[in-house]
């Protein structure tokens, strides 16, 4: 492709790269001196929790092969990379001593990004609790929130005056799902209770970290990435528009808000204080959050979230979820990741960036997440080792025309990172799907092969465009 034939070009200095996180792609869980996180004991205690039994040591090796990868980000066209500080590999415990071997891992990726000119977006938080501190109950327990302040103070003064995008959570609402909700992440309880305890406590860490960046004036910015799943009604009917307003409270305002406005949603709260689940809360705190509200948004966008006012009346003695106040739908002829099991719809993109521009004072923001997790690649390797991933390429083209779209009605959206640059360890599902533009073969000793994805990616950035 040539720069004549860009049908959709983006905004100049637009970021183009991807996304991972420690647990899915470091290893070396138990190397040079760091502490257990919750995967590596939840692995430690029930490995048949995880696919086919690979527990997160033997993720990607990112931890040795840094350089090589990153020398292959500037290949599929990286100008920004999202990365995440593994908590218990800088401070094994927690909290107290920082690991030697951990800063220098950190200073040394930094430093060979910015080497290849590719941004260091640094996230603090990707579900990976230090053991240690989830022993004495993980973000139920509020010595945990200062525990998380000394350790972003810790990263912002190490590696700050490099580092000038930072993110103190990645979807703060999957550990709260999955870890007290749902049963998909340690340490797997069912307590709503907490999970809202554990919520909120997560909403007040992020803004004691934004304090702290801000009394330090390192100049960059700082900002939070949610998961954000619009919800759509099945019908106009009232009693539907009311089951999405109260999914759209529980599961992404319940984030969005307090980290953009400050405040959290009324409907949330509402049924919070009717239901006597209102979570402890001192008294400085919500004055904290007011004031402490970030200066950039990632958004991460998988499937959008349908939504049907209740057909059957609640069981009042099972245990209290949010689905006590709407049910969930298949929309008939929806479009689907059948490997992943979610919906394709490209215009929840569009729907999000408008909503933030429309009610979010057009908050600075970017894609931090969009991709397609597939089972069986291999299947498609041809004979010089490429993996010809046509529907990956068709699936980043189909959302970034909505993204596009919105730009030109005035989202300030500011670039687009992937999930993922190379294919890595999704938690319980463990190597299952691949998202990469950069493929693992396991079977090779984690040998890397660009996949066509990755070599249209580089056309995009440099196109600027498509
Ligand atoms: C969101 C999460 O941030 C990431 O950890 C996960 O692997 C991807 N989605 C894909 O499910």
């Amino acid at each position: 492709m040539t720069k004549d034939t860009v049908t959709y070009r983006f905004p100049e200095g637009f970021w183009w790269g991807s996304a991972t996180s420690a647990t899915q792609t470091e290893g070396a869980t138990h190397r040079d001196g760091k502490g257990k996180n919750i995967w590596d004991h939840w692995y430690e205690v029930e490995p048949s929790r995880f696919f086919q039994g690979v527990g997160p040591q033997d993720t990607s090796q990112f931890y040795e092969r840094y350089k090589e990868d990153i020398q292959l980000m500037k290949e599929v066209g990286h100008n920004s990379f999202r990365f995440s500080i593994s908590w218990s590999r800088l401070i094994p415990d927690g909290r107290g001593e920082v690991n030697p071997k951990g800063v220098e891992f950190y200073n040394n990726v930094i430093d060979e990004l910015l080497g290849q000119g590719i941004e260091p977006f640094v996230n603090l938080f990707h579900f990976d609790m230090p053991m240690e501190l989830q022993k004495i109950g993980g973000w139920a327990n509020r010595e945990v929130v200062d525990a998380y302040e000394a350790y972003a103070k810790t990263c912002f003064e190490r590696f700050g005056d490099r580092v000038k995008k930072w993110f103190t959570h990645n979807e703060p609402i999957v550990p709260v799902e999955g870890g007290y909700l749902y049963d998909f992440h340690y340490p797997n309880e069912v307590d709503f209770e907490k999970a809202i305890q554990v919520g909120y406590h997560t909403v007040l860490s992020s803004a004691k970290a934004i304090r702290a960046y801000k009394q330090l004036n390192q100049g960059g910015k700082i900002g939070i990435i949610l998961n954000l799943t619009p919800s759509y009604p099945r019908s106009n009917h009232p009693a539907d528009l009311k089951a999405a307003k109260i999914a759209d409270a529980f599961f992404n305002r319940s984030f969005l808000d307090p980290s953009v406005k400050g405040e959290f949603p009324e409907e949330l709260v509402q049924i919070l204080k009717e239901e006597g689940f209102m979570p402890i809360i001192e008294e400085e705190d919500l004055e904290i959050i007011r004031q402490h509200t970030v200066d950039l948004l990632g958004v991460n966008y998988y499937q959008p979230r349908r939504v049907k006012a209740k057909e059957t009346l609640p069981n009042p003695d099972a245990p209290f979820m949010p689905e006590r106040y709407f049910d969930h739908y298949a929309m008939p002829g929806r479009k689907m990741n059948v490997h992943r099991g979610w919906e394709i719809y490209e215009k929840g993109i569009y729907d999000i960036l408008i909503n933030l521009k429309e009610h979010y004072g057009n908050i600075e923001c970017f894609i931090s997440e969009n991709g397609m997790g597939v089972e069986g690649e291999e299947k498609f390797r041809d004979e010089n080792g490429v993996i010809h991933d046509d529907y990956r390429i068709e699936f980043i083209q189909d959302h970034l025309k909505w993204v596009h779209r919105a730009i030109q009605e005035g989202s300030n959206v500011k670039g687009y990172h992937l999930w993922t640059f190379m294919d890595n360890w999704s938690w319980a599902n463990a190597y299952k799907n691949r998202y990469g533009l950069v493929s693992v073969n396991l079977d090779k000793n984690g040998e890397r092969t660009i996949k066509k994805s990755g070599k249209w990616y580089k056309t995009l950035s440099e196109n600027n465009g498509f």
